[in-house]
């Protein structure tokens, strides 16, 4: 098959297969504010949907539009980000919600370029929400699209390190003509990417594309670029952060440096976690050796 046949063909077996298998999840429904996908795809960066789920559905409840997030104190989105990991995205929420209040009257803007100058967001938030909220026609690249391109198109196990110009031209040339063809196609890699072209165990017999893809026709070639390396939490900074900032959320009072202390033998990466929280605007000291959320 000519390969520009190829890549119109792709969205339109994948999009069928989307009509039949994609979850059904609440940021994905027709009436959903733009707010509401932006919270969502914040959430869903480094977080799996089913954490997100119920998170998601009690900050939507609690602060249905920017203004409502941008008039709380930091320290109340940073509770409620709860458990969901990496909180500085709440921190950074909270921000981009001022900015929406300041900056566009309380509105999610529809253009890429606007979105992209909020904080906390970058090339594939930006245009996940003009493409999920707006219907507009823009590629939308996140990592299960990219490996699913590299497979389909390429024929490669893997896409190697992002590269966002070629990204973003790649699938583009995916996505068909009509706006809302395209969003639906956009919606349609990342599921299939998320539940079927994996990382790990790809799950090829159940896939659209069997027939036509690159990398299976190839004999499904080993990956050769190092070794993607598996995250681990045990152990780690991020572990030990985590532990201090539920002490944190959970207190009513600014807590005692002893309170600190009991979460964490090793002393040296405690204070290093410690550290990286103040650092990061996370947490405040107080006079007194005391510490809290930011106010
Ligand atoms: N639907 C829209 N964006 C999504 C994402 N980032 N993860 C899962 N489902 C989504």
């Amino acid at each position: 098959m000519d390969g520009s046949v190829l890549q119109r063909r792709l969205a339109a077996l994948v999009g069928d297969w989307y009509a039949e298998h994609a979850r059904e999840l609440p940021w994905r429904a027709p009436d959903v504010s733009a707010w509401a996908v932006l919270v969502s795809e914040i959430m869903l960066q480094q977080t799996p949907v089913h954490r997100v789920l119920p998170v998601w559905r009690e900050w939507l409840a609690r602060w249905p539009t920017p203004q409502d997030l941008a008039v709380e104190p930091a320290a109340e989105v940073i509770r409620a980000w709860g458990r969901l990991g990496y909180p500085r995205r709440a921190l950074r929420l909270h921000e981009c919600a001022k900015a929406l209040v300041e900056r566009h009257g309380g509105e999610v803007p529809r253009e890429v370029e606007a979105l992209l100058a909020l904080p906390g967001i970058g090339s594939y938030t930006a245009r996940a929400v003009a493409v999920f909220a707006y219907g507009d026609r823009h590629p939308v690249v996140d990592t299960n699209v990219r490996r699913f391109v590299a497979r389909a198109v390429t024929a490669l196990a893997d896409a190697g390190p992002p590269r966002t110009v070629a990204d973003l031209a790649a699938v583009e040339e995916l996505l068909p003509a009509d706006p809302a063809d395209a969003a639906r196609a956009s919606i349609a890699f990342m599921e299939l990417g998320a539940l079927i072209c994996t990382a790990r165990a790809p799950r090829c017999a159940d896939c659209p594309v069997y027939a036509e893809c690159g990398w299976q026709r190839a004999g499904r070639p080993a990956a050769t670029g190092p070794a993607r390396k598996v995250q681990k939490f045990a152990g780690t900074d991020r572990q030990v952060r985590g532990l201090l900032m539920a002490v944190l959320r959970e207190a009513t009072a600014p807590v005692p440096r002893a309170a600190l202390d009991a979460v964490w033998q090793d002393g040296t990466q405690r204070e290093r976690a410690l550290a990286g929280l103040l650092d990061d605007g996370l947490v405040h000291r107080l006079p007194g050796d005391r510490y809290a959320l930011p106010s």
